[in-house]
Parts: structure tokens; C-alpha cells; sequence
């Protein structure tokens, strides 16, 4: 079975904000974009890799991109789960680990866990627990959340191309932020693999200190 990892890297970023979308801003001097896709692209599982770019980014796409065996670039969507289909409907079949561009540092062994866990679940998703206590309300607590129910789920994520496309047509295009969700609105199986802090999306300022400290602990190869 072939498996193609699909990058979605057609956001605007706009809780960041600033004129350049954040998958193209740099982390050790290289885009995030282009971290992801190597991260990825170098994995032996992994056959090829296809990236959907945002309309009008297509530039910044291909100087982040140069020299890399991406294909043509897919055109995004509107929403995040557009950006998805998009993607889908250009692969069609085999495997895909859908994975978001705004999180360049994939380690190898997540992606073995998810292909493993792939034959035995009609998807797989790397989670992690919550560390810190967790409460309900807003400028006062309403109540307390037990953590030990609660996963946060990142990408890549790993599904049939078939199936996935199914679970889109049953749940529908929505606001869901991950296929997880699409996933288990349409009834099917997903099961978890442990995840890693260095897939922490970049979101807010912030997270580029951390990717920046990620790189000098030499805990990614350059
Ligand atoms: N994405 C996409 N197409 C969209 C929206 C998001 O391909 N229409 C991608 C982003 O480029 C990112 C990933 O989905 O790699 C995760 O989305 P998110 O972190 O929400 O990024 P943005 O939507 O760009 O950021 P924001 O929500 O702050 O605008
Ligand atoms: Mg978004």
C-alpha cells in the first residue's frame, strides 16, 4: 500500500498575524513549511508527499519548497477541512497522513507507530495527556474537568484515503479542526499512538522561541 503524506499549508495564520503566513516564517533560518516536508519526505514509509498552498501564497510556497520532490501544488480552500479534500481528491487511494505544515518537527518514530497502528484501525492520531489541572469558566472557575479523560490530538494523522473521503461525505465539510473529528462523526474506528511535544503546532509568538530551542538541543537533524 502507498502511502502520501498530505501538508496542509493553505492558512493565513491570523492569530499570529503579520504580513507572512506562519508556515513560511523561518526557524533556524529554514521555513516551517519546509521543515515539515523534510521531516516527512525522508521517512522509508513514506512514498511521496503533496503540499496544499494557499491561493495567492504559491510564490512563497515555491521558493520554501525549492529543490524538494513535492508534485504541483494543490490549491487550498477557505476552511482547513477544505484544504483537506482538496488533497484527498488529488491522491485518491493507498495510505495518507495528513499533516499540518504549522508543525515542522515530525519524529520518525510517530510516523512508525501511526503506520503500524493504521492496520488494526480505520485511522490512528499521535495524542498526548494533559499535564496541567483543567477547569471550566472564564473570569471565575464554574467547575473542575477530570484531565485523565481529556487527549490532545495532533497531526500527522493516518487513514485510508478511501475511508477518510467517506467519513468527509457522511459528517460533511465542517468546522472540525483535525480528521479525527470528521472521523468518529461518521462512526469509524480511530485509534491513538503516543505523541511528541516537538509536534507542538506553531500558534502565537511564542512557539517560534520554542522551535528555536528545539533546533540547539540538536534533537532534530539539520
Ligand atoms: N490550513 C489550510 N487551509 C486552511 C486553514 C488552515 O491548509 N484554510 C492549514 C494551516 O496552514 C496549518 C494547518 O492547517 O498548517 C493548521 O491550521 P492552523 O494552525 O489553524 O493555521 P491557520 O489557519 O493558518 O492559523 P489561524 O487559525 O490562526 O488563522
Ligand atoms: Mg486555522
Amino acid at each position: 500500500m502507498s502511502v502520501t503524506a498530505l501538508i496542509v499549508a493553505a492558512g493565513k495564520g491570523e492569530r499570529l498575524g503579520g504580513d507572512i503566513p506562519k508556515q513560511y516564517l523561518p526557524i533556524g533560518g529554514k521555513p516551517a513549511l519546509r521543515w515539515a516536508v523534510e521531516a516527512l519526505a525522508g521517512h522509508p514509509s513514506i512514498d511521496a508527499v503533496r503540499v496544499v498552498v494557499g491561493a495567492g501564497q504559491q510564490d512563497l510556497a515555491s521558493a520554501a519548497l525549492h529543490g524538494m520532490n513535492v508534485g504541483d501544488p494543490i490549491e487550498g480552500g477557505p476552511e482547513r477541512s477544505d484544504s483537506v479534500l482538496n488533497g484527498l481528491e488529488a491522491i485518491s487511494e493507498g495510505a495518507v497522513l495528513v499533516h499540518d505544515a504549522a508543525r515542522p518537527f515530525c519524529p520518525p518514530e510517530v510516523v512508525d507507530r501511526l503506520i503500524a497502528a493504521l492496520d488494526k484501525a480505520d485511522g490512528a492520531v499521535p495524542v498526548l495527556a494533559v499535564a496541567d489541572t483543567l477547569a471550566q469558566g472564564a473570569a471565575f472557575l464554574d467547575s473542575p474537568v477530570d484531565r485523565k479523560r481529556l487527549l490532545r490530538v495532533q497531526t500527522p494523522q493516518a487513514f485510508h484515503v478511501e475511508d477518510l473521503i467517506y467519513a468527509y461525505e457522511e459528517a460533511g465539510r465542517s468546522a472540525a479542526t483535525d480528521e479525527s473529528t470528521v472521523m468518529l462523526a461518521a462512526g469509524l474506528k480511530v485509534a491513538t499512538v503516543e505523541g511528541d511535544p516537538m509536534l507542538e503546532k506553531l500558534t502565537t509568538p511564542g512557539d517560534w522561541a520554542r522551535a528555536e530551542a528545539i533546533l540547539s538541543s540538536r534533537l532534530v537533524p539539520r
